[in-house]
Parts: C-alpha cells; sequence; structure tokens
C-alpha cells in the first residue's frame, strides 16, 4: 500500500516532500521542477546519456527530469514512476506531447517494487527522493534486476549527511521527514547489492552530491 492510499493528504509545504498530493502537492510539485532544475543540470553531467537510451525516473514528482532525459534520449524511451498518483498525473499532464508520442511513459508504483521486466533499462537516475525510500537496500537490489548489465543507476541529491549539514539543517530534516545517509553508507549499500564502479561526485563549496553505480 502506498502512503497516498492509507492517509490523508499532508497539510502543511514541508510534509508534501515525502508524497506530493492534492492541491498543496501540484504547488510543491511546480516549485520542485523550478527548484531542483540547477541541482538536475549538475548531477545529469555525470552520466553520458546515449540517444537511444531506455531510462526510469525513479520519484519522478512533478516530471521535469523526464522531459530532459527524454530530450537527450531522443531515439530512446524515458518512463517515470511515483508512489504518488498525482505526481503520475502531473508529470502526465507535463510531458504530454510526449507521452501521446509514445516517447514518455509514467506508472504508478514504489522503487522496492517497479513492476518492470528484468534487464530493461539502461539508466535509473533519481533526483532528491531516495530520502524518503522504506527500505534502501531493497530497493536497490530491484533498480538492479530493472537494469540491463552494464547500465548505470545515477542518485542525484542536494542534502547530506557529513556531519554538519545535518546539525545545520535539523529544523529542515525534521519538517521534511527525510532519511539521510552519509555517502560512504549509500556506497556501501550500494556495493552490499551487487552494483560495481560506484562513484561518489561532489560539486565544489556546495552539498550537492550524485552518486553513480554500475550492474
Ligand atoms: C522531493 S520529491 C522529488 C521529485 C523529483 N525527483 C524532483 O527532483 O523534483 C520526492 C518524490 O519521490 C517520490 N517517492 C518517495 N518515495 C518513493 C517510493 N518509495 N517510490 C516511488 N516514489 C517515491 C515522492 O512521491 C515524490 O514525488
Amino acid at each position: 500500500m502506498h502512503p497516498q492510499d492509507k492517509n490523508t493528504p499532508a497539510n502543511d509545504h514541508w510534509s508534501q516532500y515525502r508524497c506530493p498530493t492534492g492541491v498543496l502537492g501540484r504547488e510543491v510539485a511546480l516549485s520542485m521542477n523550478k527548484g531542483h532544475w540547477n541541482l538536475t543540470t549538475w548531477g545529469l553531467k555525470q552520466v553520458n546519456v546515449k540517444t537511444d537510451f531506455i531510462i526510469l525516473d525513479v520519484g519522478c514528482g512533478g516530471g521535469k527530469t523526464i522531459s530532459r532525459l527524454a530530450r537527450r534520449a531522443g531515439h530512446g524511451k524515458v518512463y517515470g514512476l511515483d508512489q504518488s498518483l498525482d505526481m503520475v498525473d502531473y508529470s502526465r499532464q507535463i510531458n504530454r506531447k510526449l507521452v501521446a508520442k509514445n516517447r514518455v511513459e509514467i506508472v504508478h508504483g514504489s522503487v522496492e517494487k517497479t513492476g518492470f521486466k528484468s534487464e530493461f533499462f539502461d539508466l535509473v537516475t533519481a533526483v532528491e527522493t531516495y530520502y524518503f525510500w522504506p527500505n534502501l537496500a531493497d530497493s536497490f537490489r530491484e533498480i538492479k534486476r530493472v537494469l540491463k548489465k552494464g547500465g548505470y543507476l545515477l542518485i542525484i541529491n542536494e542534502m547530506v549527511k557529513d556531519g554538519s549539514y545535518e546539525v545545520e539543517n535539523a529544523e529542515l530534516i525534521a519538517k521534511t521527514q527525510v532519511h539521510l545517509m552519509a555517502l560512504e553508507e549509500l556506497r556501501k549499500t550500494l556495493l552490499s547489492a551487487d552494483y560495481r564502479n560506484v562513484e561518489i561526485c561532489k560539486k565544489r563549496k556546495s552539498d550537492w552530491n550524485a552518486i553513480l553505480a554500475q550492474k
């Protein structure tokens, strides 16, 4: 069961990030599409997106990353997945022309059980979302299942656990209910799930970070 199936929509802005729902959720989607633009520009530079790639954007939220990936993978296809039905609708609307051309498809579901067939994707992206996943090890294993051999998982984040960020941003962390992990912990979890070539990328003089791992 997905959170929104059993809960009433979160009624304050900050608690919406976990599962944006309703009118407030759509406002948050719009603000994320704008607010995550520069982070995503930086993060997507960490991987070479080939024009024929089949890509999954997990926790796609407002759907802007899907549009950007579809532009790059002009001869491929981009799928989006989100646990919020309202974000699935929002992303479909934002990408309606690409959906009509069958270049984009957006589905409702959760990262630990995506429903996609095995060895299907060249790249899986996850922007500002791992913090909410209920079980990281299971989620990484499920992503590995749907990746082709040699395919990539790219995780892009603006928050970090490095000993000072979580102290300086304790209020934000509590309000958004994120579960932060140190980059080294994330790397170890990926290695335990049998990923290889796990690379940690950090933007200079910034908290922005990305992790690239290969199946
Ligand atoms: C902070 S938003 C980020 C949205 C988008 N990636 C962006 O960068 O703007 C987090 C998104 O991840 C989704 N999400 C959280 N946990 C999820 C899960 N277990 N499976 C699928 N989606 C999830 C939420 O519904 C929400 O849309």
